[in-house]
């Protein structure tokens, strides 16, 4: 495998080392103003996007490099019928790495088999979101100092939430982790998640339907949008959209110094009351999505 498909495939050391670099890019951005100049990012997007796309193509400009791609399969041919497995191998002549979401669970898999290139998942179905997992980890080092010893609630729709499947598989290699899993019935975190990241690591999990009863534990408090596009009922997406909002009123029992992340986009689950208090680090989070993407291109491209 040339790419990136699952934050797995990322020893925690190789993950302090994208975090490393992210940072001295942070520090001193025209060092690596020109590291790419010549080279070219496909991004190549099967479902919408506004955040993983732009912060792509933004980080890939930034390393003096330049983007192709799609915004919308139906521009392209795929419209016609062609095959992931055809459209990397064409893509594979034009660029030298290529970012691709897909609402198919496997398919940027299956592009990194064809593609000659790297192929970074930037998203697939329910399935896994790792360059998403990287921005959350660089933001919780940055405010929190620290990746290890801490109780991380994750919030909302962790059924289909691919940010939390990856987010977990990261967080459970880290030493003193307690995870709290807060969600509906319906949308728990599915069996085979806490079978194959959580027991295999021995990882601490409670699972409750609460966010008040958690709130006061919290280290890091992980908001996420209930995914819509996921639900095969749309009574059931409308029973259940509403079923976590935080507000600043329900901060009040929670610690000074915990954060508050959000993959966004949001739709109602945190409420704009929030963004100005100082534990809200969603805004952050984006930017440094951007910083950490430029540290994976250059690591899958071998630039130092
Ligand atoms: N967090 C995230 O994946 O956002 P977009 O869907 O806008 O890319």
């Amino acid at each position: 495998m040339n790419g990136l498909i699952d934050i797995q495939q990322l020893s925690v050391s190789e993950i302090d080392e994208l975090i490393g670099v992210a940072e001295d890019i942070i520090a001193n951005p025209e060092k690596y103003s020109q590291k790419l100049k010549g080279k070219k990012i496909a991004t190549l997007f099967y479902e919408p996007s506004t955040r993983t796309r732009l912060s792509f193509e933004s980080a890939m400009l930034e390393l003096g490099g330049s983007v192709i791609g799609f915004s919308d399969s139906d521009s392209s041919s795929a419209s016609k019928g062609e095959s992931v497995a055809d459209t990397v191998r064409v893509i594979s002549c034009f660029a030298d790495i290529i970012a691709m979401r897909h609402p198919k669970e496997g398919a940027p898999l299956v592009a990194d088999m064809y593609a000659t290139v790297p192929v970074i998942n930037a998203g697939d179905g329910g399935h896994y979101h790792p360059t998403q997992t990287l921005a959350d980890l660089l933001t919780i080092k940055r405010e929190k100092g620290r990746l290890t010893d801490m109780t991380v609630g994750l919030c909302g729709d962790l059924k289909f939430g691919r940010t939390v499947h990856s987010l977990l598989g990261a967080m459970s290699r880290y030493s003193g982790v307690d995870f709290i899993l807060i969600s509906p019935e319906e949308l728990k975190i599915p069996e085979s998640v806490k079978t194959d990241i959580l027991d295999r690591r021995g990882s601490s999990y409670v699972e409750t339907a609460s966010l008040t009863e958690a709130m006061p534990k919290l280290d890091i408090l992980y908001m996420t949008r209930i995914q819509r596009e996921r639900f095969a009922s749309e009574d059931d997406y409308q029973r259940l959209k509403d079923s976590y909002i935080l507000t600043a009123d329900k901060l009040k029992d929670a610690k000074e110094d915990m954060r508050i992340l959000h993959p966004l986009p949001r739709v109602n689950e945190i409420s704009v009351d929030v963004d100005s208090d100082p534990r809200a680090c969603y805004f952050k989070q984006v930017l440094n999505g951007k910083f950490i993407r430029m540290a994976l291109i250059l690591k899958l491209l071998g630039v130092k």
